[in-house]
């Protein structure tokens, strides 16, 4: 279907290919078009809702407790009061499975997952036993989990997000279904909105980095917990390589690059669609982590954070009402005027466009980075010196390793004339990688080499799945590549244009220089 905010999907463009299937995404500011109200996220409240299916279908909305009744008719209800954006619909062949029992509930709640009957043994086999972990860390470190239930619907390929926090029921990519729960970081990341951006809201989409930087800090507290933290530092460097290109494709300089975004029609403004991009998320993240940087004890940073959700819970908040109280909570800082250091001014932070003037520490992960440094630079010389490439054992290398030594390799490209073609026969586990993050490296290492003989692989992947940070970038890449690979963009989008989301179609129109119709 045509409009961006309930996507109507024909049948072939579902997993199954059997039934049609239909989904809201609210955010940012789309669900004005579901249902009438105040479609702000300073505004908050409870809902109900009910919803008739023809029969063989099943609804599933973000809300606390639902029920089927006759007629096919499912009635939902949200106890606690939300921003309009985090209500969603999705309707189709759906059908459930337990993961295990929430542990700290008082009555006892199944964790599910939901998907298409195609996909649910794989999305139970992903997750089973492993998300009442990611929660009770997370309730360890920022407090109660309000929101009764958890549960994780798997979308259809085209779902343009890696996961959307709408509460009760993430909505994820199946995309993440690796088979070896190594994307786990997404679901971390969405559960980490339970406290962040649910709990807590951005009052106006101008400081979009309150959510997503807050929680991409809680879920590397909540992945260094779980994890450790070599490994949570080294996702930590993937992010910061994202950050990287990101601010190297757009330029240090352009008006997205500072927290605060001024939202306003025109010229000046920016739709609140448009902020999706690193610099929320990871300089966001950079400043979160300087927060805690000034603070000094990662305990007392912990026990910060759970007093800013317990204190602002259910409301929705500006910046400034954000880090006057981390001011008011530290007053021995605020007394030392860390808000004004030269550089490092909280002002600034907010205000001034570019690269983060703090980065966190991420050396704890040397160990897992240094091994994919180096293999990255025996890839790049001029004279491949083969014997200490077959020296380096992968086969034990974590998905994040590997991604971390593709990036690498990336920002090295083209390398010397043989060499990509030399690596893709001596490492089919990246090259033939049915990993989604794996699969998006290789398809920009092919496109920045111009590797034609795989050429084929940047269409089959832009074809199996319709996520936004994986195909932007990929068209943009291909469209600054060679004659054949702009052909290749061309051939691609004709192609794969009707099964993508509304709004990701228009994005790739404006990188091949299409006509948008607004
Ligand atoms: N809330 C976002 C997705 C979103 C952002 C939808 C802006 C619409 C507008 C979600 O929590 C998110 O950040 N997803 C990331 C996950 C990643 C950072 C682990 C994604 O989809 O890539
Ligand atoms: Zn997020």
């Amino acid at each position: 279907g045509l409009s961006p905010q309930v996507c109507w999907l024909a049948p072939e463009q579902t997993a199954g290919k059997q039934k049609p299937y239909m989904y809201t995404q609210g955010q940012a500011i789309l669900n004005r078009s579901f249902f009438p109200g105040f479609d702000t996220p300073s505004v908050k409240c409870t809902y109900s809702a009910t919803v008739q299916v023809p029969e063989g279908f099943t609804a599933v909305m973000s809300a606390s407790s639902w029920e089927k009744q006759k007629d096919n008719t499912f009635v939902f209800k949200m106890s606690q009061p939300i921003p309009s954006y985090l209500i969603a619909l999705a309707v189709g062949d759906i059908v459930s499975a337990d993961i295990g029992p929430r542990q700290v509930a008082l009555e006892d709640t199944q964790i599910r997952v939901w998907a298409e009957p195609c996909l649910i043994e794989a999305a139970k086999k992903e997750y089973d036993g492993v998300i009442e972990e990611f929660l009770a860390v997370g309730e360890k470190l920022f407090g109660p989990y309000v929101w009764g239930r958890y549960d994780i619907l798997f979308m259809p390929p085209s779902f343009p997000f890696g996961g959307m926090e709408n509460p009760c029921l993430t909505f994820v990519t199946p995309c993440l279904l690796a088979g070896d729960r190594s994307l786990a970081d997404v679901i971390i990341h969405e559960i980490s909105h339970s406290w962040f951006g649910n709990l807590v809201t951005n009052a106006t989409w101008g400081e979009f980095w309150l959510n997503e930087g807050f929680t991409m800090y809680a879920q590397r507290r909540i992945s260094t917990e779980v994890y450790g933290s070599a490994y949570t530092c080294l996702e930590a460097a993937t992010g910061r390589a994202l950050l990287r290109q990101h601010m190297d494709n757009t330029g240090e300089d352009h008006l997205l690059n500072k927290l605060r975004v001024v939202i306003e029609p025109g010229l000046w403004g920016v739709n609140p669609d448009d902020t999706y991009n690193e610099t929320p998320y990871e300089k966001g993240y950079c400043f979160v982590s300087y927060l805690a940087h000034l603070v000094g004890d990662q305990n007392k940073f912990d026990a910060f954070l759970q007093a800013y959700v317990n204190r602002f819970k259910f409301q929705s908040i500006t910046a400034d009402e954000a880090l006057g109280f981390f001011l008011e909570y530290f007053t021995e800082l605020k007394e030392k005027g860390v808000d004004s250091i030269p550089g490092l001014e909280f002002d600034r932070w907010l205000n001034t466009p570019g690269w983060p003037p703090y980065l966190p520490d991420l050396s704890p992960g040397e160990q897992l980075m240094k091994p994919a440094d180096e293999l990255a630079e025996l890839w790049a010389a001029d004279s491949l010196s083969m014997e200490a490439i077959e020296a380096m054992d992968i086969t034990a290398w974590r998905t994040y390793q590997l991604v971390y030594f593709l990036d690498k390799i990336l920002q090295k490209s083209p390398l010397p004339e043989g060499s990509v073609e030399r690596l893709s026969k001596m490492y089919p586990k990246i090259s033939k990688a049915q990993n989604a993050e794996l699969r998006l490296r290789w398809c920009q290492i092919v496109i920045k080499n111009n590797l034609e003989a795989e050429y084929s692989k940047v269409k089959d992947f832009l074809q199996s799945q319709g996520k936004q940070k994986y195909t932007l970038p990929l068209y943009r890449a291909m469209w600054g590549g060679s004659e054949a690979a702009r052909a290749l963009a061309m051939d691609t989008f004709s192609a794969t244009a009707p099964q993508l989301h509304v709004n990701v179609q228009n994005y790739v129109k404006k990188i091949l220089g299409l006509e948008v119709a607004e």
